[in-house]
């Protein structure tokens, strides 16, 4: 068992010296994501500051033009997962089509992220972040892409939250690292996470209820109502997630009349979330079938998401048809 305080990469090499068949490939790739996110998070942690410059003079503390966001992250994203030589090709939220790296040409595997997830929310300083989902590289065509999720090799986050947190989880049990921003290095905080059997929180975006595809779905939150449940709801995915992931209860982003398979998308948002959540404990479901089952037709699909503690989800499906 890993010891709390333990720094990301040594724990990444001791995870591959467990696989004696490993070639380190999966190791650069993984600090490859560590390096982007990291840069983002500066990035991030400047957000007002460059908000303000950029309204003076458009230009940023490091004199460059001033940029969206998300736009950004998926450049850092983009510039050092492609420079790692690991991934052949890389699809993002950011972009129509995915694109595939000169240097990546033998490399191992694809990825798929979300480069910044919850960006309605920057302008009010509530948390943020990246989301990575990892196959491996099968037919090295596009369709390598329309892995199902339990196929990943690897998913994880990382939250901009009060600390910056990176979660992740290679098939073998979730981890999470919190910076420490005086060294900025990932430290292991949160060894071997588990979800909760139960918990007491349910978190979805209530106004929509009047449009919910499935009417049993009001029916399961009064019943969680009874019960005594609260609601929490932050409007950027990774960081509900990763509430879900520590205190249990219930996540979910259904179909409604607007989005009729849900809006959250399934490579880069539903699958890695469900992998991770399995991986703690936990259930995701669309409703109809295990996440990490859907098999993909297209890069941006969406997929209703309905995942958290055994006991909600499982109770939910008694609800919902
Ligand atoms: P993104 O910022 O990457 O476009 O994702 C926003 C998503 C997700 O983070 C969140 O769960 C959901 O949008 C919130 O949607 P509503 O505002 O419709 O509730
Ligand atoms: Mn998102
Ligand atoms: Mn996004």
């Amino acid at each position: 068992m890993a010891e709390i305080g333990m720094d990301l990469n040594r724990f990444i090499l001791e995870e591959e010296r467990k696989h004696p068949q490993a070639t380190g490939s999966l190791s650069i790739a993984l600090t490859a994501i560590e390096t982007a996110t990291k840069i983002i998070a500066s990035h991030v942690r400047q957000a007002g500051l460059v908000d303000i410059l950029g309204k003076t003079g458009k230009v940023n503390v490091q004199g460059e033009e001033v940029q969206k966001l998300d736009e950004l992250a998926n450049e850092i994203m983009i510039e050092h997962l492609s420079d790692s030589g690991e991934f052949f090709a890389l699809s993002s939220e950011e972009m129509e089509e995915p694109i595939f790296p000169e240097k990546g040409k033998n490399g191992k595997y694809i990825i798929s992220f979300d480069p910044l997830d919850g960006s309605s929310n920057i302008d009010v300083n509530v948390s943020i972040g990246t989301i990575f989902s990892i196959h491996k590289k099968v037919k090295a065509t596009v369709e390598d892409f329309f892995q199902e999720g339990y196929k990943q090799v690897a998913a994880g986050y990382v939250i901009y939250g009060s600390s910056t947190m990176l979660v992740y989880s290679t098939g073998n049990g979730v981890n999470g690292f919190t910076l420490d921003p005086s060294v900025g290095t990932f430290l292991l905080s949160h060894p071997n996470m588990k979800i909760p059997e139960k918990g007491k929180i349910y978190s979805i975006n209530e106004a929509n209820a009047k449009k919910w595809i499935d009417k049993g779905l009001v029916d399961f939150i009064e019943s969680l109502k009874e019960k005594g449940y609260t609601t929490r709801y932050i409007g950027s995915m990774v960081a509900d997630v990763h509430r879900t992931l520590i205190k249990g209860g219930i996540f979910a982003y259904p179909a409604d009349k607007k989005n009729p398979n849900g809006k959250l998308r399934l490579l880069y948002e539903a699958s890695p979330m469900a992998f991770l959540i399995n991986q703690a404990g936990g259930m995701a479901t669309t409703g109809k079938e295990d996440i990490l089952k859907v098999k993909p037709e297209n890069i941006h699909q969406r997929v209703p998401v309905f995942l958290g503690s055994k006991t909600e989800i499982q109770e939910l499906l008694t609800y919902i048809s």
